[in-house]
């Protein structure tokens, strides 16, 4: 087994662990506080699933940089493979008992993305990708639509936790948007969003002011799924999250051209 596939197994195993635990407690009663806003939610499980996958990652691959959601990662300079992991993605999904959310975790080596791993624990998927080995949902390869038509498109998209206060909101961008399409969803997990570009049910995403944990497993899973991701004016994406794009590439340009309007 090459290093790269060693590091994708734990990837899974620990998604699939932290998975059990949001499964075990979805449901019950939850401690349920704020971070940045009063509509940033953590809770206990946040933090149950985030130690299992840190705590194992210490045990398992000292030398490796950790960046956790949560904070209880550490990075390490020079390191050659960094973890990039929300450990519970869709929270407030999650606080309220609508059944859409995930573990995501991100791996890259040397700066490059180079393992992606995404599961969702109630519908029992995982999705996976390697770099340049293509993208997988439990096992088989998936891949993005073959739609071209806008009109004819279903979108994905997201609000950020300061949607009260900041004018940089989105807003603009969905009334834009949802006059063009099919139909827009705002479903609460932006790196399940990217898996289902990814596996063809959405033909499109974008969001702004994500995080690196939001996207580092779903961009490499869209763009290995035969997908585009961006910046919302279609440049490579950072990887900070912030100007987040995702399509099935055919409408990457006429999504690109809507932003700038
Ligand atoms: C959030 C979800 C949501 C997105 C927010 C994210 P969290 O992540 O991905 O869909 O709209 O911007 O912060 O806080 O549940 O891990
Ligand atoms: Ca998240
Ligand atoms: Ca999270």
């Amino acid at each position: 087994m090459s290093e790269t596939e060693a590091v994708r197994a734990l990837a899974e195993q620990l998604a699939r662990e932290a998975g059990a635990i949001q499964r075990e407690r979805y449901e019950t009663v939850l401690d349920v506080r704020t971070k940045s806003a009063s509509i940033d939610l953590v809770t206990e499980v946040d933090h149950a699933c985030e130690e299992r996958i840190v705590g194992a990652l210490r045990r398992e691959r000292p030398g490796d940089a950790i960046l956790a959601e949560e904070g209880s990662g550490a990075d390490l300079p020079g390191a050659e493979w960094r973890w990039v992991i929300d450990p519970l993605d869709g929270t407030m999904n999650y606080a309220h008992g609508y059944p859409r959310f995930c573990v995501s975790i991100g791996v890259q080596r040397r700066g490059a993305p180079a393992v992606g791993v995404v599961y969702d624990p109630l519908l029992d998927e995982l999705f996976a990708a390697t770099r340049g080995g293509g993208a997988t949902c439990n096992g088989r390869p998936i891949r993005v639509s073959a739609e071209t038509e806008l009109s004819r498109a279903l979108l994905a998209t997201g609000f950020a936790y300061d949607v009260h206060k900041s004018r940089e909101n989105n807003l603009d961008h969905f009334a834009t948007f949802v006059k063009q399409v099919r139909g827009l969803r705002r479903d609460g997990s932006a790196a399940l969003d990217l898996c289902y570009v990814a596996a063809g049910r959405f033909d499109g995403f974008w969001e702004l002011k994500l995080h690196p944990w939001d996207v580092a497993a779903g961009n490499l899973i869209v763009e290995e799924a035969g997908g585009r991701t961006s910046d919302l004016e279609g440049n490579p994406p950072s990887g900070d999250g912030r100007e987040t794009l995702a399509s099935n590439g055919h409408l990457h340009e006429a999504m690109v051209a809507l932003f700038q309007r």
